[in-house]
């Protein structure tokens, strides 16, 4: 099969299987399959590509496992992370957390990414700010793993640690903490099937939506500097529960996405 064969065939099962970006998706399987960039396949139409793993590609995306889980890649703040069923996929919002925390690390600054996961935000920050110390930790180990592929893969100066929360960080020890916490509620019936089914449940669920809000909050106060600053992302609606839980802290603001819901909280440790 060539791609030009392939392509309409795959768009025309994936719109089937309601598929939303079923063409655009056709075509970055294919490009995965020929190991070339998207950009490049219109001088391939001709081109061969190897049927049996194109199609059982498809067949996964028509099951509902998601894209990044088959292409073993998501884009992020411009780079290519590699992702497996052990991370969460880097989502779009988390770039604004990323932003805002660029918008407030100074140099040299000893920075921590709760909850790594693939890196996403530790090895972005740090690549995006050399000068940075920047630490990620999660409690998954095979997290811990892709993490640092991600960090060799792509250059980027990040230590990793295996912990519960911030629990063996030292106290008064760190400039920045940044985290993209679990956050859904494990009783909302809400939430995308697919994400649900495919993505791994620690990366996701937390009791109540906030549990581990609260904690990080609670943990941040001890190992942060004086002055030093908390960032994490929230779930739709926690903005006013998470505003109460950071009354003791001081320049507390919120970030919206491009929604408008409010998705970043931001606050300075008196
Ligand atoms: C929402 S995911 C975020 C992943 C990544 N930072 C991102 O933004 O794409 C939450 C991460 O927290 C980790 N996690 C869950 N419970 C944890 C805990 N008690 N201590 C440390 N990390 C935890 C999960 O393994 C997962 O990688």
């Amino acid at each position: 099969m060539n791609v030009s064969e392939f392509l309409k065939r795959a768009a025309g099962e994936l719109s089937e299987a309601r598929i939303e970006s079923a063409h655009l998706e056709a075509q970055m399987i294919a490009a995965k399959v020929l190991n070339i960039e998207r950009s490049k396949l219109l001088l391939r139409m001709d081109d061969e590509l190897d049927a049996a793993e194109a199609v059982k590609m498809i067949e996964r995306r028509k099951s509902g496992e998601p894209l990044a889980y088959i292409l073993g890649e998501k884009e992020f703040f411009g780079r290519t992370f590699f992702v497996n069923p052990a991370v969460l996929i880097p989502r779009p919002e988390t770039e604004i957390l990323v932003s805002a925390a660029l918008g407030i690390a100074q140099d040299q600054q000893t920075t921590l990414d709760v909850g790594t996961g693939s890196g996403a935000i530790a090895i972005t920050l740090a690549l995006e700010k050399p000068s940075l110390r920047c630490i990620g930790c999660d409690i998954s180990s095979a997290a811990l793993s892709v993490a640092a592929k991600n960090a060799q893969t792509l250059g980027a100066d990040v230590r990793f640690v295996r912990a519960d929360k911030l629990q063996p960080i030292q106290t008064n020890s760190v400039d920045l903490v940044v985290c993209n916490p679990p956050y859904v509620d494990d009783q909302d019936e809400m939430l995308d099937s697919a994400v649900r089914f495919w993505e791994p449940r620690i990366g996701l669920f937390s009791a109540g939506g906030t549990a581990f809000i609260q904690a990080l909050i609670g943990q941040a106060q001890q190992v942060l500097v004086p002055g030093g600053w908390l960032l994490f992302e929230i779930g739709y609606g926690q903005k006013h529960l998470v505003q109460a839980m950071l009354s003791g802290w001081t320049e507390v603001r919120f970030e919206d996405d491009l929604s408008g819901v409010p998705r970043v909280a931001i606050a300075q440790k008196r």
